[in-house]
């Protein structure tokens, strides 16, 4: 068992995080990574309404009855939702962890998920954020350096570095992420000073994530190379396989007159959606991390966890002794 600040925070038994993330984390992915001991954080983004919010919460509880979290997303979004009415859902149907990312921190939000007596975690990017999230009562943040998938910030730091100047800047536990996929990576995080792992990438190729055959393919023939950033161009980089259509964004983007309105269209996340469910592989943009070089197998997310777990405890084991 690898016990930490972390783990007694959110009533976990194993430091790792299912990262976020948008279309894919859904109520079966969240639930079989809380129910293997490890803490699912549902998007609340992919849900236009409370009430499909409301019903995904509920879904959540066929697969697990531990605690799980839920991602609130305060970055600007094309179609905005109340956050304040989600948090109310949220606590009604007895979610205890809520994870905030974005720069700005609406201070009505983080006072009400203080006043319900809700584990606060925030995902930002930098020292001084967590620094700030600290001060108004954050109990934990996350981080991820550049390999990550989905957004990596606009300061290209990696996990080796942000992970440790995080640790430093704040006293809460710190969840660090950015390439981890197994337990190499979970014990590396824990010698950084991180009381947690966040992976995302791993669990998109966890049989629970209901993704298509092609995209696994795609996913475990690639190697350390196939991914690449797009979006620069908009403030907005996040990190993609390189197909089809981010090769073709990214000669878009090198123009020096490149906008919105010609990003737009690539990124859609009807296009996304048309990779992961349809198998499309060169539709859209696919979001995942540079370890997708490290990942060959689609194993259960209960699996992945556990093994993580185990192949961590064995390393710190061999090292101790040493
Ligand atoms: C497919 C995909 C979608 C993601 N979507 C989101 C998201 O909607 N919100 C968010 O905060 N992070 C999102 N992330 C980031 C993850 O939550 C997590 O921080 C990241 O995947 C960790 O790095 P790793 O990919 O190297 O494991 C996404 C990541 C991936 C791979």
């Amino acid at each position: 068992m690898i016990r930490t600040r972390l783990t007694e925070l959110c009533g976990i038994e194993h430091p790792i995080v299912g990262g976020a993330m948008a279309h894919l984390s859904d109520a079966r992915l969240v639930g079989a990574i809380s129910e293997a001991g490890g803490l699912g954080v549902l998007a609340s983004a992919n849900y236009k309404t409370a009430q499909e919010f409301r019903q995904e919460l509920r879904r959540i509880r066929q697969f697990t009855t531990r605690p799980y979290a839920v991602n609130l997303n305060l970055f600007p979004m094309m179609r905005p939702i109340d956050n304040m009415e989600y948090l109310d859902v949220l606590c009604e149907e007895g979610c205890t962890v809520v994870e905030t990312s974005g720069h700005e921190l609406p201070p009505e939000l983080t006072q009400a998920v203080k006043a319900r007596g809700l584990v606060w975690i925030h995902k930002c990017v930098l020292p001084r954020h967590a620094q700030r999230a600290q001060r108004l009562g954050a109990d934990a943040v996350t981080v991820v350096g550049y390999e990550n998938g989905g957004a990596t910030g606009r300061w290209d730091i990696g996990t080796m570095v942000l992970v440790p100047a995080v640790v430093q800047a704040v006293d809460i536990p710190v969840i660090g992420g950015g390439g981890v996929v197994d337990g190499r990576g979970l014990a590396a995080l824990l010698a950084l000073g991180a009381e947690g792992a966040i992976m995302g990438s791993r669990f998109v190729l966890a049989e629970d994530c209901a993704i298509h055959d092609n995209v696994r393919q795609m996913l475990c023939d690639a190697s350390v190379t196939d991914t690449m950033l797009v979006m620069r161009a908009i403030g907005a980089t996040h990190r993609v396989i390189a197909n089809e259509a981010a090769r073709r964004l990214a000669e878009i983007e090198a123009r020096p007159d490149a906008g919105l309105e010609d990003v737009l269209p690539f990124v859609l996340g009807e296009k996304s959606r048309e990779v992961y469910f349809d198998g499309n592989v060169d539709a859209g943009m696919c979001y995942i991390s540079q370890a997708v070089g490290l990942m060959s197998s689609v194993r259960p997310a209960a699996a992945i966890v556990q093994e993580s777990v185990a192949q961590a405890e064995a390393i710190l084991g061999r090292l101790s002794g040493r």
